[in-house]
């Protein structure tokens, strides 16, 4: 059997809804900018009880636009060094200093209170990162840190579509909440990300700065770039967001089965959920007992198994060669990510994986460790 880790899903009847939307936006000339993209931030905030939606062409460039507000030069931005680069990437490009924390071993979320330690005169903000799809658990703590501090709080939300803590949809704890919408995604528009935000002076600047820093009556009042979305992208966003409830049940669902199996193996430690959080599953990572050799068991579970896993993210941030060398970051700086994130895999994640498929990869999983561990 071969699994493969993501997958994005699309019925034949919402393929056939998406053609027919295509045939209707091609046919009236509006292929950018349209009438789809308006209608898929309409539903896209209402869905997540926001008061604004801006569609960008991506994740990255939604915390692009988010941050440039922000006015970064010579300031700095804590960020999570357990991230997709694009992250930290956003502060450089808007001119700031990314500085890292270190991670929560439970969560694999930022650790707030490493977070509190690295406040500087110079600090202008944080970025959360809602991690494998798990609404941050501090997130209303540092929700209240920044706001006493006057920093700023941006949720890198790209995993956490419809993950909610308490009910509320991550995204709009902060400033700002940056989705994005690439194919592995929970849903995806094939390149395409989405800001939300309460702040009505935001979300305008936000629209300015996308269109290249132009007004609505077209003079450029600011710097900006072309970070629009497409029409076509727009249609099959909407066409995802009508599924998103049947995806986050059938990823819930998913890791249900992964729990039930999984749940008594030695070599294994599972992160559960706090039961106050909906988790949206984006990834299913677990981390393996120091003795495994994570990249072996991946190796071994994809070339016997034909099990494609993942890991959620080696190497962290800081230890990518750009941030060694441009900021000076070492190992040993932030030394739970390092040792933990070393030992994180994740299972295959997605709509298609049934309960037979997750048997086939527990019982692979198993036997993988095994053969791993009586081959040291
Ligand atoms: C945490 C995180 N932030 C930002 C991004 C960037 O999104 P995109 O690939 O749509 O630019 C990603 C995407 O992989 C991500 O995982």
């Amino acid at each position: 059997m071969n699994v493969s880790s993501s997958f994005p899903y699309f019925s034949d009847a919402s393929i056939n809804a998406i053609l027919v939307d295509m045939t209707q936006m091609l046919r009236s000339g509006k292929l950018t900018d349209g009438p789809f993209s308006q209608e898929f931030e309409r539903q896209f905030a209402a869905y997540n009880n926001a008061k604004y939606a801006i569609a960008v062409n991506s994740g990255s460039a939604a915390l692009d636009v988010a941050l440039r507000p922000f006015k970064l030069q010579g300031k700095e931005v804590i960020v999570p060094t357990n991230t997709f680069v694009s992250t930290p990437n956003s502060v450089v490009f808007a001119g700031g200093n990314p500085i890292f924390a270190d991670m929560n071993p439970h969560t694999l979320c930022i650790d707030t209170e490493d977070v509190k330690r690295r406040v500087t005169p110079k600090t202008a903000g944080v970025i959360v990162v809602h991690i494998a799809g798990l609404v941050c658990p501090q997130i209303r703590e540092l929700e209240e840190f920044c706001k006493a501090q006057g920093l700023f709080l941006i949720e890198d939300s790209a995993h956490a579509h419809g993950a909610t803590l308490d009910g509320q949809k991550a995204g709009t704890f902060g400033d700002v909440g940056c989705f994005s919408f690439y194919p592995t995604k929970v849903m995806t528009t094939c390149e395409g990300g989405m800001i939300l935000t309460n702040d009505e002076e935001l979300a305008a600047e936000a629209r300015c700065l996308r269109s290249c820093g132009q007004n609505a009556d077209r003079q450029m009042i600011m710097l900006g770039d072309n970070w629009r979305l497409s029409e076509p992208a727009a249609i099959v966003g909407l066409h995802q967001l009508e599924h998103l409830e049947e995806f986050l049940a059938k990823r819930n669902q998913i890791a249900a089965w992964y729990e039930k199996a999984l749940g008594n193996i030695e070599e294994i430690s599972l992160l559960k959920p706090p039961s106050n959080i909906r988790h949206s599953y984006y990834k299913y990572p677990l981390i393996l007992a120091t003795s495994i050799n994570r990249q072996k068991v991946a190796v071994d579970l994809k070339e016997t198994f034909g099990v494609e896993s993942g890991h959620i993210y080696y190497p962290p941030c800081h230890l990518h060669p750009y941030y060694m060398e441009t900021f000076g970051t070492r190992m040993g700086n932030l030394p739970t990510a390092e040792r933990v994130l070393k030992q994180v895999l994740c299972l295959p994640m997605h709509y298609l994986i049934t309960q037979q498929s997750v048997e086939y990869i527990c019982d692979a999983l198993v036997s993988t460790i095994k053969s791993v561990s009586s081959n040291v």
